[in-house]
């Protein structure tokens, strides 16, 4: 079978109205591969305002709608959180979990993020799980125990066979907005080593996940780094937030 490519924005913390209409013009006159999907994630307020836009404007049907983060929670009192039931309602279909800044900066566990995926998976939307080392684990030869340690809690949560609707993103946290980009050997030696990791519960689940590639992707990288045979697209931040140079990596893809 063959596996989905996925081009996925992660906008953070940046974006705003006038952003959200350019993508959506702009991504509406890229020609997309077969077999590629798009997956823009704004900031929550964005998502509705998105989901419109999509219906008036008419977007292409490969093109979905993604949110940076929810809730472990399925509803209540947890004042600030966002549930799945609300991504719904907007129209999401994707959510990115365990994104690096959430695990440094906001102290997620491997556990949290755990619940996380299985709150997604319960409510019927796919995660787009990110794993990935530091610097300093990289340079401590700790790459391959880190990312197991990372993957190990969702696989004990939710199960192996569940991951055939996972998606799942390896960003080196050493990449991510610095320039630094994994050269496509090292992307896919990693990239390899996530998907063995898989097999050792089940080979045929691990040939059918996406793996995304994620940290400082450009319209000038990309097409050597997807072209690996175990990266099937990217998680892109800062090249997202350009509409022309985000349709460029968008079209650059194969499926
Ligand atoms: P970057 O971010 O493309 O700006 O490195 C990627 C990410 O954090 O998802």
């Amino acid at each position: 079978m063959k596996r989905r490519s996925i081009i996925a924005a992660n906008w953070k913390m940046n974006g705003n109205l006038s952003l959200i209409t350019e993508m959506i013009i702009g991504l509406n006159e890229v020609q997309l591969a077969e077999n590629v999907d798009v997956v823009v994630c704004p900031s929550f307020p964005y998502l509705a305002t998105f989901s419109h836009l999509a219906q008036t404007e008419n977007l292409q049907q490969s093109i979905h709608l993604g949110s940076q983060n929810v809730s472990e929670q399925k509803s209540g009192a947890y004042t600030g959180e966002i549930s799945t039931d609300m991504l719904k309602e907007c129209a999401v279909q994707y959510v990115i979990v365990g994104h690096s800044e959430r695990r440094s900066i906001y102290k997620e566990t491997s556990s949290l993020v755990a619940q996380k995926v299985t709150q997604v998976l319960d409510a019927g939307l796919t995660p787009i799980l990110c794993v990935g080392e530091s610097e300093s684990e990289r340079e401590n030869e700790q790459t391959n125990a880190v990312l197991s340690a990372q993957l190990q809690p969702v696989i004990d949560s939710i199960g192996i066979e569940k991951f055939k609707d996972v998606v799942i993103a390896y960003e080196p946290v050493w990449a991510i907005g610095t320039g630094k980009t994994a050269s496509p050997e090292m992307a896919q030696e990693t990239h390899r080593f996530i998907r063995e990791f898989l097999a050792l519960n089940s080979s045929d689940i691990a040939a059918k996940v996406s793996l995304l590639y994620g940290g400082s992707v450009n319209a000038a990288n990309c097409e050597t780094l997807f072209a690996q045979p175990d990266i099937d697209g990217g998680l892109i931040g800062g090249a997202s937030l350009k509409v022309d140079e985000f349709k460029i990596i968008c079209s650059t893809t194969k499926g």
